[in-house]
């Protein structure tokens, strides 16, 4: 069970990558950064349509090339993998840019905002048959790694009920609301429940869910063009019930940075707790300590003198570098490449199915009714569009 594996690639095999950043901010420059020490990547090229922020990640680290025009990076010939990190509306267009020249993707979660186009993209992923995987960074974490493998191997036995519980501040709702007007699919489940939604399905396995019934609140958030709340049971095709609920309306004093998990697995022979809200590491201070997601254009006004360590999601800064999970899979996706390791990345199948589900939930709260799974991309937008 707990064997290491030698992967069998050979030195010969090893592939020098010319890497595309597409999105400067909070995430590409992040997975720029990490770019810059890997020894397997030869140049770096970068795109975002505010120069400011473009130019300014280029200088820090002293990157090949910068344009304003993604398209145009793509088509450099030195390119042959893409990071797609531009905002969270606007990750279509790039993606496929990139798949037209079959080269190899890390996306930004979700795949899209509308399951139409997200349908669209994946099929267009398979049709060239590119190697694109989902920003899903929490499953480098060795935690949720140990629990996948003692599941995998049959230590809890056959999965028959899950329940899943994200808390989250109001400061990344605001962050995602900046850029758009169009907020009405920047929903807690689209936007950021996708994480522990993935999560959950992944340690879960195989099983397919067959029909959602959940319900949102938007008491708090509602003036702004999203939600507080959606908590949904879905049911599976082996029978098991889950339960997942995400709230993102906490208010910003909340000490948790982002994310706050529980997650619960029940099997026929066993039972994972995981405990994932960070209290275990806390720091009170006579300073605020402000917001942990600082994006171009975000002014949030706080007064944080407690906070839970360790629960900005992609990880912290120590010396001036992130340690964390974003480390880990950024780096691991670039052993991908270079090594054609295989990684517990998400695929864009994942992706997909993610963005299906988590609108899934929102239409069943929509319309107050059980949805039936799986649901056409049409008709799940038709509802949700009505
Ligand atoms: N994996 C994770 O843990 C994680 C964490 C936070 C955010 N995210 C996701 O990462 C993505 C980026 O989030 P962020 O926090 O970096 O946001 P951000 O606003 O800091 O950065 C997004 C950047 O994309 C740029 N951009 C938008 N359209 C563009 C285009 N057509 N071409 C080039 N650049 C364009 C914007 O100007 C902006 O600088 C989002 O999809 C978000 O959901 C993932």
């Amino acid at each position: 069970m707990n064997f290491i594996q030698v992967n069998e690639s050979s030195m010969a095999n090893h592939k020098q990558i010319g890497l595309a950043v597409v999105g400067c901010g909070v995430v590409g420059r992040m997975r720029a950064t990490l770019a810059k020490d890997y020894p397997g990547i030869g140049w770096i090229g970068l795109s975002d349509i505010n120069e400011k922020v473009g130019r300014k990640l280029k200088d820090d680290i002293n990157a090949d090339y910068f344009t304003t025009d993604f398209r145009e990076l793509i088509a450099r010939p030195e390119v042959n993998a893409v990071v797609v990190a531009t905002s969270t509306f606007r990750h279509v267009e790039p993606t496929l840019a990139a798949v037209e020249r079959g080269l190899p993707l890390l996306i930004e979660k979700p795949l899209a905002t509308d399951a139409r186009q997200s349908a669209q993209v994946l099929a267009a992923i398979k049709k060239a048959n590119v190697d694109a995987v989902l920003g899903y960074t929490q499953r480098f974490r060795r935690r949720f790694l140990a629990v996948k493998q003692r599941v995998d191997s049959g230590q809890i036995g056959e999965i028959t009920a899950a329940v899943t519980r994200a808390f989250m501040n109001r400061m990344a709702p605001f962050g995602e609301m900046r850029l758009t007007q169009d907020r009405r699919f920047l929903t807690p489940m689209v936007v950021s429940g996708t994480h522990s939604l993935d999560m959950c399905l992944w340690i879960m396995g195989d099983a397919q869910p067959v029909s959602v019934y959940a319900r949102s609140i938007d008491r708090v958030m509602g003036e702004h063009g999203t939600k507080d709340a959606t908590f949904g049971v879905f049911e599976m095709n082996n029978g098991a019930i889950w339960s997942m609920n995400i709230c993102w309306s906490l208010p910003k004093e909340w000490p948790g940075a982002v994310y706050g998990l529980e997650i619960g697995i029940v099997g026929t022979k066993g039972v994972v707790d995981i405990e994932d809200t960070h209290r275990d590491v806390v720091l009170v201070s006579e300073f605020d300590q402000g917001p942990a997601y600082r994006p171009d254009g975000l002014n949030l006004q706080t007064a944080r003198h407690v906070e839970f360590l360790t629960s900005f999601p992609p990880g912290d800064v120590y010396g001036g570098e992130l340690w964390g999970p974003m480390r880990e899979e950024t780096n691991s996706w670039f052993s991908r490449i270079c090594l054609g390791k295989k990684t517990p990345h998400a695929t864009a199948e994942e992706g997909h199915r993610n963005l299906m589900l988590t609108m899934a939930m929102d239409l069943s709260a929509k319309r107050r009714k059980e949805i039936a799974l799986p649901i056409d991309p049409e008709e799940l937008m038709a509802g949700l569009e009505e």
